[in-house]
């Protein structure tokens, strides 16, 4: 067989890597279990708008690592976009992260910065973090009572599908407020979207006469010649798709959240009049609402003005056939990653990679500068 590397899953890991290695002059096929490139960063535009729609929820791309900025933009320009969120709690909207303004309009008040952090201190001192005993006593220990039950509570145990005092107080650290006016959403050195939407960024990434993409191909399917059956130990081999699955699940399952989308074309120009608009309550079942056009509007002469595209985001556990979003990561979880880890070092030549590869959340900016990580590390190249 004519090629120096396999990589399983098109996703910004396993391109990355294809993309440096056919740099350095090797043969790499990339095989990918999906009609499409580019793994959860993948984009289309929906066919009856024209309108571009992330499929596997938004994608808004940010770093302040040099290396990765520097690498990225050889494959496509950005956008100036500010990534901007807002919150319609008990019919009124306020500005995310929870900041000044958040905590002024909340409070009927005007507080200077001082004075909100005062009061947040004193609304905390109802619990202590040491010694709260769930997510419901941590998040109150660590913004109060109000802020928590209005912004957070019920926002999370819709993600989690699952009670607030049934929650575990691990999954939060801390809870973001800011005792200023600033609501941008990412505090990154830069911030854009792709000029040409995400699709035409992965595809040229993959557009070298080294690499060789192969789609609907499924590394587990022994009938199709480029599985692992057949080919581990044969070459190097970059793995990028779920670690458990591909241990056949032998130190049990990792749990994942996962999202359903329920997307909708509508025959208004604007919606909602900005990109995101979260559902804090409990008595609205979806999470969020996306509304795509919002995402580009440099683009305003080429979508239409009475038509728009929005997607209503929901939240729960992901079973086995689902697709996995969010690690979980439970004391279970983190056991069994270990033991997975350990088998990993015994697989001769195979890189395990990416955000199902190493069981983490990775944002496509980390994802990237991981990869470059390990083509310097695992395979002496440069980036
Ligand atoms: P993936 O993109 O998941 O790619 C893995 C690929 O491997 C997939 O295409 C899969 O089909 C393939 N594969 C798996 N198993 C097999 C197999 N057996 N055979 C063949 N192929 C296989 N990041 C940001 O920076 N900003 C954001 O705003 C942002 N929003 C996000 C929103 C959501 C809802 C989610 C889930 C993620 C978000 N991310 C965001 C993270 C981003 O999606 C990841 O950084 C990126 O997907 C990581 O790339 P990857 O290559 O590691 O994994
Ligand atoms: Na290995």
């Amino acid at each position: 067989m004519n090629i120096d590397l396999l990589v399983v899953g098109s996703g910004f890991f396993g391109l990355t890597i294809a993309e440096r290695a056919a740099a350095a002059g090797r043969k790499v096929t990339v095989i990918e279990r999906r009609h499409h490139i580019g793994g959860n960063a993948y984009s289309e535009n929906e066919p009856e708008t024209g309108i571009e729609v992330h499929r596997y929820g938004a994608h808004l791309f940010h770093t302040s690592n040099p290396t990765v900025w520097e690498y990225v933009n050889r494959f496509t320009t950005f956008t100036n976009y500010v990534h901007r969120v807002y919150s319609t709690h008990n019919g009124q909207v306020y500005a995310l992260p929870v900041n000044l303004h958040t905590i002024n309009q909340f409070f009927q008040a005007a507080y200077t910065p001082d004075e909100a952090r005062a009061l947040v201190k004193e609304q905390a001192g109802e619990f202590d973090v040491k010694t709260a005993r769930n997510f419901e006593e941590k998040g109150i220990a660590l913004v109060g009572r109000p802020l928590f039950e209005a912004f957070f509570r019920d926002y999370t145990a819709k993600q989690w599908q699952t009670e607030p005092h049934k929650l575990s107080g691990d999954i939060v650290s801390r809870l973001p407020v800011r005792y200023n006016y600033d609501n941008r959403y990412f505090n990154d050195t830069w911030e854009g979207l792709p000029t040409d939407g995400y699709t035409a960024w992965l595809e040229r990434m993959a557009d070298h006469p080294n690499i060789e993409v192969k789609l609907n191909v499924d590394f587990f399917d022994e009938s199709q010649p480029l599985s692992k059956k057949a080919l581990v130990g044969q070459l190097p081999i970059v793995y990028t798709g779920p670690v458990d699955r591909y241990f056949d699940y032998a130190e049990g399952e990792l749990s994942w959240r996962t999202l359903d989308f329920e997307e909708e074309v509508l025959n208004v120009g604007d919606f909602q009049g900005t990109p995101v608009m979260n559902y804090p309550d409990a008595d609205v079942p979806f999470t969020r609402i996306h509304e795509f056009k919002h995402f580009h509007p440099e683009r305003k002469d080429v979508y239409p003005d009475d038509k728009t595209v929005i997607m209503r985001e929901y939240s729960r556990f992901a079973t086995r056939e689902d697709e996995p979003y969010y690690p979980v990561n439970t004391s279970e979880d983190r056991a069994g990653l270990l033991a997975y880890r350990e088998l990993a070092k015994g697989e001769k030549d195979v890189h395990f990679g990416g955000r199902l590869g190493t069981y983490q959340y990775l944002d496509m900016h980390m994802a990237i500068g991981s990869a470059l990580s390990m083509w310097r590390n695992d395979f002496g190249g440069d980036a």
